[in-house]
Formats: structure tokens, C-alpha cells, sequence
């Protein structure tokens, strides 16, 4: 699997170096969570830190808007350094229009989609995306319990759409790796499994061979 470690638990006094450990550690994307207090019950961060930290690597910036209207934000973190940007099936804006947003500023579209939501939801978009995140928490705060029950749906995408990329969100250490690895997830996002464990280098390395 590839390793995207989530920013959101990175230690904010010393961004910098807490993201070159990772980065020279062998992540793989950084992973950065945008949530607005509407979508999900908590505030992150925005364009200002996306911007200041693009410079300090080319690794991919894989965006998670966790916000009410992603459509209208798109332009913005595109320019601020998105790669990929995904938003979420539950956001108030309509999805085929969010996901050409999203190509016409020239990123790649994922569709997230939160514990509640069947996989079956996605089915009409699989063709013209890049990747669906299947949250394996509720979206809003790191540090929570993994949900294995959401493996059904990553076993239903893959086998559905091979080559659309599926990555999990929440909960996911060298203990949970193994069972997305087993279903077929293809990229795993990390917040405080990489960030807080004392060689993040080593964490990386598990989870990319889990
Ligand atoms: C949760 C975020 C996650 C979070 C994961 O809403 O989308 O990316 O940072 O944190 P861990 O890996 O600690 O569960
Ligand atoms: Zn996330």
C-alpha cells in the first residue's frame, strides 16, 4: 500500500521538520484535512498552511475537503498545491459537477464517502474517478477506533472497478494494515499512527508492507 500521513496530527510548532521526518521517512502523498465546522464538528486549517508547506516537497498533496460546499473551494486549493482532491458524496454540492471542478483545474477527483454510505453510491461516478476514500472513522477527528466492517466496501470497489484506487481514512496502524492491505486497499492514510510514533520512518515502512 501506499502511505499518506495526515498532517492533522503533525506537530503545528515544528511543521517543517515533522514533515520532512515523513517525507524522508518514504511517505508516499502527504495527506491534508480541510474541515469547515458545518460538514464535520471540528475546524482544521486552509489555504494559508497548504500553500506554505507545498514548497517543501514534490510528494503529492492529497487534499480531503471535509467541508459543506468543496465545489466552490476547488479553484483555491488547486492553486494552493492539491494533486488530488476529494470531497465528500454526503457535501451539499452536486457530485458530477464537483468532479468536473476538479479536472477542469486540473487535479485528480476522489469521492469520499462516510461509514454510513453504501459503497453502492459511488457506482455512477467510478468511471470518471481517480480514487473513492472509504472513511473507516466518522470524519472529524484523528486518533479514533478503526471500523473493519468498511473492508465490504473495499472489496466490493476493487472488484467493481479495478482500477480506480481505493484508499481508507481513520484508525489505520500496524494492528489494522494487514485487513486493508488483505481487501485490496491501495493507499492508507495516517495521522497520529505516523506522526506520533517514536521512528515515523519504521511506522511508514509497516504500513507500506503490511
Ligand atoms: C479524520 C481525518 C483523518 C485523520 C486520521 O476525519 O480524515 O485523516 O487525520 O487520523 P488517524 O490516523 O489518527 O485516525
Ligand atoms: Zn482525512
Amino acid at each position: 500500500m501506499k502511505v499518506a500521513p495526515s498532517v492533522l496530527s503533525a506537530d503545528f510548532t515544528n511543521l517543517q521538520q515533522d514533515l520532512h521526518r515523513v517525507v524522508s521517512g518514504g511517505a508516499d502523498w502527504l495527506h491534508l484535512d480541510i474541515m469547515d465546522g458545518v460538514f464535520v464538528p471540528n475546524l482544521s486549517f486552509g489555504f494559508p498552511v497548504v500553500e506554505a508547506i507545498r514548497p517543501l516537497t514534490e510528494i503529492p498533496f492529497d487534499v480531503h475537503l471535509m467541508i459543506t460546499h468543496p465545489k466552490e473551494y476547488v479553484r483555491r486549493f488547486r492553486k494552493a498545491g492539491a494533486d488530488i482532491i476529494s470531497f465528500h458524496y454526503e457535501s451539499a454540492d452536486d457530485v458530477s459537477e464537483t468532479m468536473d471542478e476538479i479536472c477542469a483545474a486540473g487535479a485528480k477527483p476522489a469521492l469520499a464517502i462516510k461509514p454510513g454510505t453504501p459503497a453502492e453510491a459511488v457506482l455512477p461516478y467510478l468511471d470518471r474517478l481517480y480514487m473513492v476514500l472509504v472513511m473507516t472513522v466518522e470524519p472529524g477527528f484523528g486518533g479514533q477506533k478503526f471500523m473493519p466492517d468498511m473492508m465490504q466496501k473495499v472489496r466490493f470497489l476493487k472488484e467493481k472497478a479495478p482500477h480506480v484506487l481505493v484508499e481508507v481514512d481513520g484508525g489505520i496502524h500496524a494492528g489494522t494494515a494487514p485487513s486493508c492491505a488483505q481487501a485490496g486497499v491501495d493507499v492508507c492514510v495516517a495521522g497520529t499512527g505516523v506522526f506520533l510514533a517514536e521512528d515515523p520512518a519504521a511506522a511508514i515502512h509497516a504500513l507500506q508492507n503490511a
